[in-house]
């Protein structure tokens, strides 16, 4: 029986921070994989506190990139930015939200940002407690970052890790995949 492999469809860069929402981001991922998109993953070092390198290497079938500095990485973060259709960051940390729109390049994913040039579409799934969505910085950097042409998705409204109520929480992954289709 002749067995049908999905034709890749467009390349996308997944980069996951460090946020109790990344077991979220991988039914994510494990939906543009079964739909035939080719996605390759980027985590920060925390984000790895949260879920393990095999997940994403299984769901994925690449390799995690995670150092920029690591020997098959050289150079990687200019050419992912070939690479890709559309890069998005699920789950963003108020951390890394704040760190690209300071333009700070210290890590694999503020590089990458760094190496973009908005040409291709660029979304953020934010996911935080209600106070680091509210903050000032927060707010300050958000603006910054849909003013160069980011999208940066809303936050769904309920209940969070920390027990508290209100926005922050991560979109569900119904709501991201249909994001991600819209803007490819
Ligand atoms: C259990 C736990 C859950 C966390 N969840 C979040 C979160 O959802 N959003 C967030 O902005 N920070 C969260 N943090 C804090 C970040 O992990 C912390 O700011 C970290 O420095 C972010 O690093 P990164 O942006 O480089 O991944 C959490 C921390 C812990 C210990």
């Amino acid at each position: 029986m002749l067995i049908k492999r999905p034709r890749f469809k467009k390349n996308i860069l997944f980069q996951l921070t460090g946020s109790i929402a990344c077991y979220k981001a991988c039914n994510v991922i494990s939906k543009l994989v079964q739909e035939g998109y080719e996605v390759k993953t980027a985590c920060t070092e925390n984000a790895l506190k949260f879920i393990g390198k095999s997940t994403l290497e299984g769901l994925t079938r690449h390799a995690v990139y995670v150092d920029t500095f690591e020997d098959r990485s050289a150079l990687e973060h200019i050419e992912l930015t070939k690479w890709m259709d559309l890069a998005i960051l699920c789950p963003a940390t108020a951390n890394i939200i704040n760190k690209l729109a300071a333009g700070i390049g210290d890590d694999y994913i503020s590089t990458v940002f760094l190496a973009c040039d908005f040409s291709k579409p660029y979304l953020i799934a934010p996911a935080m407690n209600r106070h680091m969505w509210a903050h000032p910085a927060t707010r300050r950097s958000v603006g910054i970052l849909r003013e160069w042409g980011v999208k940066v998705l809303g936050t769904g409204t309920g209940y969070q890790a920390c027990g508290d109520k209100g926005a922050g929480r991560l979109l569900e992954p119904e709501a991201i995949y249909k994001e991600i289709k819209k803007n490819l």
